[in-house]
């Protein structure tokens, strides 16, 4: 292929990376956002791979071959409630790359530039790789802290802010070191330093983030994984990864901004990190008992809502793990065939990952002009009969609003307990993933309808 046309391959895969976000702005284009995204992406590795620069196809079919296959059967096999935890580590992979290829271009290519050209390369490199190495570890700790295999509560050293600065100060010298270096092996050293304290900076931010703000590092690290594949583009010289990372990481930035506001958080206080905790210390999270509940059997709930005017469904985690959605919706086609509005409340955190609760409910074909997002439906409560929490916790718990000390105190909910009757499906008393006890449970309006929500919401529908 010339240059001139891989210069019109890589505009036209742009224009469609950009028509693919345009696309996935809204429910019912996502689908063909999707579409334009995987052409382009097409295109973009065609044109690069014939590209003049590219050799050795051999090695490159065969990486080729084994990642796409990893890739294709993991996808295959990740449940929904598992999506999060792959988003996660497939930034993690970005953040390793720009590492990689940072380290393999100093080693390759610096030696032959001189005069300000090769500061300016110098300077690609180190910023690449800092970025990197921090997307690579903090993006492996949050896919711990999804998963559940290290802790959801915010952990802080007492000098946090102290280390952080220092290692922010040793950057700054390392960098100045290694760009003044005279050779490769001068050079060499201040960067593999630079590099592991930007590992250890990774681990440190994402460990002090608190349960509940997770969403918001989980899209900061989808816009640094931009960021380390634009910094990569200007390492290899490549117009197209420049564009593309720049296109991810600041969206990645315009939805963590998204998410702040969601959730009531200072962007900059999130990725200081300790959100969740007040004084350095974790906060009082109000575990333990608060009274009495009363438990709601299935036929009582039927009854309930075919008596009702108006019902208000909010899913949660819980309806994705159970995957409820479908017989949910025959519900909800059920009670509004007999004249009850049903309309469905979404927190913008529900779930585990951005729209998660969105894409359960399309898929079920549940119409979108009754889902309705928090600000459309948050006055409505006092005015409903009956509100059906599915597998929700975090995002209906009133301490948020009452309890200054609560590590999700000002974070927005849905405010259930203003409605004539709530209740609540779930298993057990077990707290949501922020770890803090939700006192909605024990109030006075409140019915608990333990067990699995896909068992309990067919329980309903038979008795409907
Ligand atoms: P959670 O607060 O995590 O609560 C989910 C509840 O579902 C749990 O209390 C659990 O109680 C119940 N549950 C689990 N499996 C169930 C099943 N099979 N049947 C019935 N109930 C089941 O969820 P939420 O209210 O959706 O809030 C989301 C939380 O995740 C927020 O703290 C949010 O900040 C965080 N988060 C969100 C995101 C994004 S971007 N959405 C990303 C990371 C973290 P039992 O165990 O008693 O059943």
């Amino acid at each position: 292929m010339t240059e001139g046309m891989i210069t019109i391959a890589y505009i036209a895969a742009s224009v469609l990376f950009i028509l693919a976000l345009g696309g996935l702005s809204n429910q019912e284009s996502a689908r063909k956002g999707n579409i334009y995204g995987i052409i382009g992406m097409l295109i973009a590795v065609l044109a690069t791979v014939l590209g003049a620069k590219v050799t050795g196809y051999l090695t490159i079919i065969i990486c080729m071959g084994i990642g796409g296959s990893i890739g294709f059967f993991l996808a295959k096999k990740v449940q929904m409630t598992e999506m999060p935890e792959l988003v996660a580590i497939l930034h993690s992979f970005v953040g390793m790359a720009a590492v990689l290829v940072g380290f393999a271009n100093y080693l390759d290519a610096g030696a032959h530039l001189e005069g300000a050209e090769r500061v300016i390369h110098e300077i690609e490199i180190y910023l690449g790789i800092l970025i990197g190495a921090v997307t690579f570890t903090g993006s492996v700790i949050a896919f711990g802290k999804l998963r559940g295999i290290v802790t959801s509560k915010p952990v802080l050293l007492k000098a946090r802010n102290g280390l952080n600065l220092s290692m922010l100060l040793i950057c700054i010298w390392m960098g100045i070191t290694f760009v003044g270096a005279e050779s490769i092996s001068a050079g060499m050293w201040p960067l593999v330093i630079m590099t592991l304290i930007a590992f250890i900076f990774g681990v440190h931010m994402v460990m002090a983030i608190g349960g509940a703000d997770m969403p918001v590092v989980v899209s900061m690290l989808n816009s640094y994984s931009g960021w380390a594949a634009a910094a990569t583009g200007f390492m290899l010289s490549n117009d197209l990864l420049i564009v593309t990372g720049a296109l991810v990481g600041s969206s990645g930035a315009i939805l963590s901004y998204i998410m702040c506001r969601a959730m009531n958080r200072k962007f900059l206080a999130v990725i200081a990190g300790g959100f969740g905790t007040s004084g350095g210390t974790v906060a009082s999270s109000g575990d333990g008992e608060q009274g009495e509940v009363s438990p709601v059997s299935a036929e009582e709930t039927a009854e309930l809502l075919k008596n009702a005017r108006e019902v208000v469904i909010v899913p949660g985690y819980g309806m994705a793990v159970a995957q409820a959605q479908y017989p949910i919706y025959e519900i909800t086609r059920k009670l509004r065939d007999q004249g009850v509005n049903v309309r469905f409340a979404i927190h913008p955190v529900a779930g585990r990952m951005p729209g998660h609760m969105n894409v359960l409910l399309a898929e079920a074909k549940v119409p979108y002009d009754i889902v309705l997002e928090m600000d459309e439906v948050n006055e409505d409560f006092p005015h409903v009969d009956v509100v059906l929490v599915i597998g929700a916790n975090d995002i209906v718990n009133p301490d948020a609003q009452d309890n200054p000390g609560s590590p999700i105190a000002g974070m927005p909910v849905l405010e259930v307990w203003k409605a004539e009757t709530a209740i609540v499906m779930k298993r057990s008393m077990a707290t949501g993933y922020a770890g803090v006890q939700n006192p909605l449970f024990f109030k006075e309006n409140t019915r608990m309808l333990f067990g699995d929500a896909k068992a309990s919401v067919e329980a309903i529908l038979a008795s409907i």
